[in-house]
């Protein structure tokens, strides 16, 4: 499939969805959101994709933020509308999804663009990259997940921080605060990801799906998440993942997970 703002690229497990509009810094326009929705149901699709990264391309940004080109003249309700779309094809969804997605931060990750790399299951940055939520210093807020998972990922009161002062911090802040889980040099980065892609790819992708819904489950309004993980738990014992594991660390050998 071809895209005009992002890039798919399929290589050994992986599949690395780059955000290419390097002369908006990356800015997430509508129809980027789109398609960045239809590039990630794709690869959660596909069985050979075992981990998904997200990037941005160039130097300078991951993305600079939603496109504010696009809603400079919207109503409330246009507003609201634009949060819940954008929150359903793309925020929600990447938080959702079953195959276990990396944000590698080359850059700028502010509003939009950092709330896309809060919803991916975690993150590593390179060390030029800053990170913010700047949408008050514009007479808004930040609508795609920002002010519920920031908190989640650094606590409420660094995240109040952040937020009040529409602040931008560093990779190494980010780390200690724990946004970011590492932080590596720019030409680094993606040998990284892939790194613990790899790592990754050696377990049972049917166990790892069942771990991110357990983990998800205790943050959903509702959702008791040690009620989720008593019967994803019992799943895996129906799967032949699971016999797998088993047989092999009984033969002492390496697992070859079929995935089911
Ligand atoms: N939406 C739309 N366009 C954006 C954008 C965004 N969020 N962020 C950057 N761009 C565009 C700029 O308008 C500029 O386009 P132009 O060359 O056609 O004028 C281009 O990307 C380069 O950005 P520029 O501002 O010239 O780069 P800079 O290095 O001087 O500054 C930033 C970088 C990230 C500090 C600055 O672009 C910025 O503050 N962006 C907005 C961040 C933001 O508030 N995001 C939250 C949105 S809710």
């Amino acid at each position: 499939m071809s895209y005009e703002n992002i890039l798919s690229h399929f290589d050994n497990g992986i599949t690395t969805i780059t955000i290419n509009r390097p002369s908006k810094l990356n800015a997430l326009n509508r129809s980027t959101i789109k398609e960045l929705h239809e590039a990630f149901k794709k690869a959660e699709e596909e069985r050979e994709t075992k981990v998904i990264i997200v990037t941005g391309s160039g130097e300078k940004a991951f993305v600079a933020g939603a496109d504010i080109s696009e809603f400079a003249d919207y109503s409330v309700s246009q507003g609201e509308q634009l949060a819940a779309h954008g929150q359903a094809l793309l925020f929600d969804f990447v938080a959702h999804l079953y195959t276990p997605v990396i944000a590698a931060i080359n850059g700028f990750a502010l509003g939009g663009g950092l709330e896309l790399a809060m919803a991916a299951h975690f993150r590593v940055a390179s060390d030029n990259a800053k990170m913010g939520l700047p949408e008050v210093s514009l007479g808004v807020i930040p609508g795609y997940g920002g002010t519920q998972r920031l908190p989640q990922l650094v606590g409420k009161g660094r995240a109040m921080e952040l937020v009040m002062t529409a602040g931008m911090i560093d990779a190494n802040k980010a780390l200690e605060f724990g946004l970011v889980n590492h932080v590596t040099t720019q030409e680094e980065l993606l040998p990284l990801a892939h790194k613990i892609a790899g790592k990754i790819m050696r377990n049972s992708s049917v166990a790892i799906a069942a771990a991110i819904n357990a983990i998800n489950a205790g943050y959903e309004e509702g959702e008791n998440g040690f009620d989720t993980e008593i019967i994803e738990f019992g799943k895996c014992f129906g799967t032949a993942d699971f016999q797998e594991g088993i047989n092999a660390f009984l033969a002492k050998r390496k697992p070859e997970f079929p995935g089911l």
